[in-house]
C-alpha cells in the first residue's frame, strides 16, 4: 500500500473536525446527508424495472432525522422490531411502506404490527400457521432461506443451512399446506442472505432460485431480495458493483414478470450501502503509550461506541485529522474501556499526539445503533452535516440518562 492509500479517504470538503469536536465534544458521530442522498440515487438509477422500491434497513442507523431524509428521498423502511416500526411511523412513513421482518420475536409483537397496518414478513412455520389462523384475511410475506453461504463472514451470513433466519427452501411444501389449510394469501417472498456481499453472482443465483419458487405462489404483489451490498472499508477494497447488479437483476426480474404473467414490485433493503460511507466517528486521543513491544494510541471511546472491529473483526479506515501529513508510525489503536477493545492493530498512521482527533471512516452503519453503556459510559452525540452546516441530531448522554431507568430500593439506601 502506498503512502496516499494509507492516508486514505479524506474528510469531505466543509468538514471541520477540530471545531466540531471542540463544540460538541468527543466522541462524536457525524453523518453527511449529501453522501446518503448520492447512494440512494445511485441505487435507484442502477435498476430498470417498472416498480422498484427501496426499503432502507433502518437497523443500520435509526436516528429519526435520517429516517425523515430517507422518506424525503422516496424510500420505504425495513424494520425488525416494534420500536423501529414506531420510530418509522413517527418519522412519517406510511404503514404500507414499512416492512416488518422480525426473527424469534413473540407473536404479540407481530399482532401489534398487524394492528399498525405495516407489512408482515414471517420467517418460521409455526408462526405462519398461527398467523393464518388469527389473521386469515391479512396478506403476508414469507422470508425464505435459500441455503447459500454469502457475506463478509459467518456472523453476517444469514442464508446458509444452519442460520436461524428464514424458512428453508426445502420446506416450500409445508408453506403451501399452511396456506391451503388457513386460506392465507402470500403477497410477497423475501430473501436476505447476509451483509458485505460483493459478488453480483450470489445475488443473481439467489434471485434465480427465488423466481423458480415464486411461480408457485399466484397472489404475489412483490419479491424482496433483501440488502447486504458491500461497501469499501479498506482503501483497496472492492464494493458491490451496483450498476452491474442492477443490469443483471433487472433483466432476470423483468423476464420473471413475463413468465409470471403480470408485473409485480421488486424490493431491496439496503442498510449499509445507503449510510455507511456517510458516517464519520471522531474520537480524541487520550494517551500515546510506548511499551517495549507496542506503540498504543488510546482514544476516548471503545467497543461501547463502535463495536464492529471487535465483534466482526471489521476493518475501519482511520485518519489522523490533527496531523494528516505527519511521519507514518505503526500503532495499535485501542479504546478506554476495561476490555481488549482494539480498533486496529499495527495500523500505519501519521504521528499521533495526545489530544489529536482520529476519524474512523465508514461509521454510518451499525455504529451508533450498536452502541451500549458498557462501563457506565454515556453514548456519544450524533450530528448531521447538511447544506454546509452541522446540526446536532442527538445529544450526548449523561450519567442521569443512564441512571434514569434504575430503581433504587429504599431498604438498601
Ligand atoms: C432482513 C434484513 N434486510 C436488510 C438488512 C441490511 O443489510 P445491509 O446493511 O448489509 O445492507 C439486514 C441486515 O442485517 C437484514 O437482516
Amino acid at each position: 500500500m502506498n503512502h496516499s492509500e494509507i492516508r486514505g479517504k479524506a474528510i469531505p470538503e466543509g468538514f471541520e473536525p477540530a471545531i466540531w469536536c471542540a463544540k460538541l465534544g468527543t466522541p462524536l458521530y457525524v453523518y453527511d446527508a449529501d453522501e446518503m442522498a448520492k447512494q440512494v440515487a445511485a441505487f435507484k438509477a442502477a435498476f430498470s424495472v417498472e416498480d422498484l422500491h427501496i426499503h432502507y434497513a433502518c437497523k443500520a442507523l435509526t436516528n429519526i432525522n435520517v429516517l425523515r431524509l430517507m422518506k424525503k428521498w422516496g424510500t420505504g423502511l425495513d424494520t425488525v422490531s416494534i420500536e423501529e416500526i414506531k420510530i418509522g411511523l413517527l418519522a412519517g412513513f406510511k404503514p404500507n411502506d414499512i416492512m416488518f421482518t422480525p426473527n424469534m420475536v413473540g407473536f404479540e409483537e407481530i399482532a401489534e404490527a398487524v394492528e399498525m397496518g405495516v407489512r408482515i414478513n414471517i420467517d418460521n412455520l409455526p408462526f405462519l400457521l398461527r398467523f393464518g389462523q388469527v389473521f386469515p384475511e391479512t396478506q403476508v410475506c414469507v422470508r425464505l432461506n435459500p441455503h447459500i453461504l454469502a457475506g463478509g463472514n459467518i456472523n453476517i451470513s444469514v442464508g446458509h443451512t444452519h442460520s436461524k433466519f428464514g424458512i428453508s427452501f426445502e420446506q416450500i411444501g409445508d408453506i403451501k399446506s399452511i396456506l391451503s389449510k388457513t386460506g392465507l394469501k402470500v403477497e410477497g417472498l423475501h430473501i436476505h442472505i447476509g451483509s458485505d456481499v460483493k459478488d453480483a453472482e450470489s445475488f443473481v443465483k439467489v434471485a434465480d432460485m427465488l423466481f423458480d419458487i415464486a411461480v408457485q405462489f399466484p397472489d404475489l404483489a412483490f419479491l424482496d431480495l433483501g440488502g447486504g451490498f458491500k461497501i469499501n472499508y479498506k482503501p483497496e477494497d472492492k464494493k458491490a458493483d451496483i450498476n452491474e447488479l442492477g443490469r443483471l437483476l433487472s433483466a432476470s426480474f423483468n423476464q420473471f414478470c413475463q413468465k409470471y404473467g403480470r408485473t409485480i414490485s421488486l424490493i431491496f433493503e439496503p442498510g449499509k450501502y445507503l449510510v455507511s460511507e456517510a458516517g464519520y466517528f471522531f474520537t480524541q486521543v487520550n494517551v500515546v503509550k510506548q511499551t517495549p513491544y507496542v506503540l498504543f494510541a488510546g482514544v476516548d471511546s471503545g467497543f461501547n461506541h463502535l463495536i464492529r472491529p471487535m465483534f466482526y473483526d471489521a476493518y475501519h479506515h482511520i485518519t489522523n485529522c490533527s496531523n494528516p501529513d505527519g511521519a507514518l508510525l505503526a500503532y495499535d489503536i485501542v479504546g478506554n474501556i476495561c476490555e481488549t477493545d482494539t480498533f486496529a492493530k499495527q495500523r500505519e498512521l501519521p504521528e499521533i499526539k495526545e489530544g489529536d482527533i482520529l476519524c474512523f471512516h465508514n461509521a454510518g452503519a451499525y455504529g451508533y445503533t450498536m452502541a451500549s453503556n458498557y462501563n457506565s459510559r454515556p453514548r456519544p452525540a450524533e450530528a448531521l452535516f447538511m447544506d454546509g452546516g452541522l446540526h446536532l441530531i442527538r445529544r450526548k448522554e449523561t450519567l442521569e440518562d443512564i441512571l434514569q431507568t434504575q430503581v433504587e430500593l429504599e431498604f438498601l439506601k
